[in-house]
């Protein structure tokens, strides 16, 4: 199962923050600032490893934990390297995530000169009491500052992260948060619901009961809210939870819902090459260990089989509203999906979940909302 696309994305996870959000479990250090400019220089390493292999990239996303939490030269240097290393496209993609907080004139500029070309901001909500309760440390403030400071700057390139579903954000907040939004200039917008995740504040406030979560017709309700906003001011949905102008969808991103192939570089890093699945270490220690001994620092490999792609294939392309081309589908596995799944296609076919449009099968819009029976049934 060879993929016609060759060039590759890479992943670089920058694992600092200043604070750690309440609901956040993202692979992260905070105060351990001493140990950057050290873990800089193995990932500046574990690059140099990949030299022999003459890939070619046309994506470069950073990560984190919080990318522009470290100093800008440390970015420049890696983008060098990746330079040296790799042959880079020139159209090609180089993403960063941002926190409003750190943004400064002067790191936008390094990185503008390093040749980053597109900018995310995690903003979550423009409420300062959400915010808050969120654990973040910019303000509603913060983000209008930094966003105009980078229209002043001509970097129009530019996307945000919200999340909803927090209990104190009522459907008036979530409102506002939506228009607010839409007052800003940027084309790409991430919508996420809120998850609670484990070892998080939010999740020991749930257990204590000090946070009564949404019910799920509630968090539906609001969803749609989002949908119809978003798309009634020319944002396009094209996965379930992002949003982008036309032209200007996360090219990384939907590397990893079409099972393309990318590089996990950086503690905890994930990549994907052809039938096999990777992941770094994480933590420093060994990560350290296994690049002393020129070796990549990879503690996981998942081979699988093609039928176990396959499904993997299935599931992560029914996440973009477009789903996936039926006859791409025939060349990369060899088998006919709608003969193959016959029963499943046409139970959800009467019920009006899946739909066949222009040679692609996809989610209703109703299927969107209440994809998990097919999920089962295909597996
Ligand atoms: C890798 S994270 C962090 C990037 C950056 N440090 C920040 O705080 O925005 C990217 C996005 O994931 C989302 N996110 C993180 N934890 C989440 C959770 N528990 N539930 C839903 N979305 C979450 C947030 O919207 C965040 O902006
Ligand atoms: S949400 Fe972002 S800033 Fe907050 S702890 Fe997670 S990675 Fe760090």
């Amino acid at each position: 199962m060879k993929q016609k696309d060759q060039s590759f994305g890479l992943y670089i996870h920058i694992p600092y923050c200043q604070k750690q959000c309440h609901y956040c479990d993202f692979l992260t250090f905070i105060n351990r600032d001493e140990t950057i400019d050290k873990y800089i220089q193995y990932l500046l390493k574990e690059i140099k490893l990949y030299r022999h292999l003459d890939l070619t990239v046309d994506t470069i996303y950073f990560g984190g934990g919080t990318p522009s939490y470290i100093d800008s030269q440390y970015i420049q240097h890696i983008l060098n390297e990746i330079n040296l290393t790799f042959h880079i496209q020139d159209d090609c993609e180089i993403s960063i995530e941002m926190n409003p907080e750190s943004v400064s004139e002067e790191k936008l500029q390094d990185y503008l000169e390093a040749g980053m070309n597109r900018f995310t901001m995690g903003v979550q909500s423009f409420d300062d009491q959400v915010l808050r309760m969120m654990g973040r440390i910019h303000r509603r403030d913060t983000v209008f500052e930094k966003l105009q400071m980078m229209d002043e700057m001509e970097i129009h390139n530019k996307g945000i992260d919200l999340m909803f579903g927090n209990p104190k954000q009522n459907r008036a907040v979530l409102l506002n948060d939506i228009q607010t939004a839409l007052t800003m200039n940027i084309n790409h917008l991430s919508y996420y619901a809120l998850m609670i995740k484990e070892r998080t504040a939010f999740h020991r406030w749930v257990e204590t009961g000090q946070f009564i979560l949404l019910d799920d017709e509630t968090e539906r309700s609001m969803y749609h809210l989002i949908q119809d906003e978003l798309s009634a001011a020319g944002f396009e949905q094209y996965e379930i939870s992002n949003f982008a102008k036309p032209g200007y969808q996360s090219r990384h991103n939907l590397k990893y819902w079409k099972l393309q192939n990318f590089l996990g570089l950086g503690i905890g890093a994930a990549g994907n090459f052809d039938l096999v699945r990777t992941q770094n270490v994480g933590e420093l220690e060994q990560y350290y260990h296994f690049i002393d001994q020129d070796k990549l620092p990879i503690s996981e490999k998942e081979a699988m089989d093609i039928e176990e792609r396959e499904k993997e294939y299935i599931m992560l392309h029914m996440r973009l509203v477009n789903g996936f081309s039926l006859s791409e589908f025939q060349e990369r596995f060899g088998s006919d999906f709608l003969n193959k799944y016959e029963s499943v296609i046409q139970k959800h076919l009467k019920y009006k979940t899946i739909e066949v449009v222009d040679g692609n099968l996809r989610f209703t819009p109703y299927g969107l909302d209440v994809g998990n029976q097919f999920y089962l049934d295909i597996l």
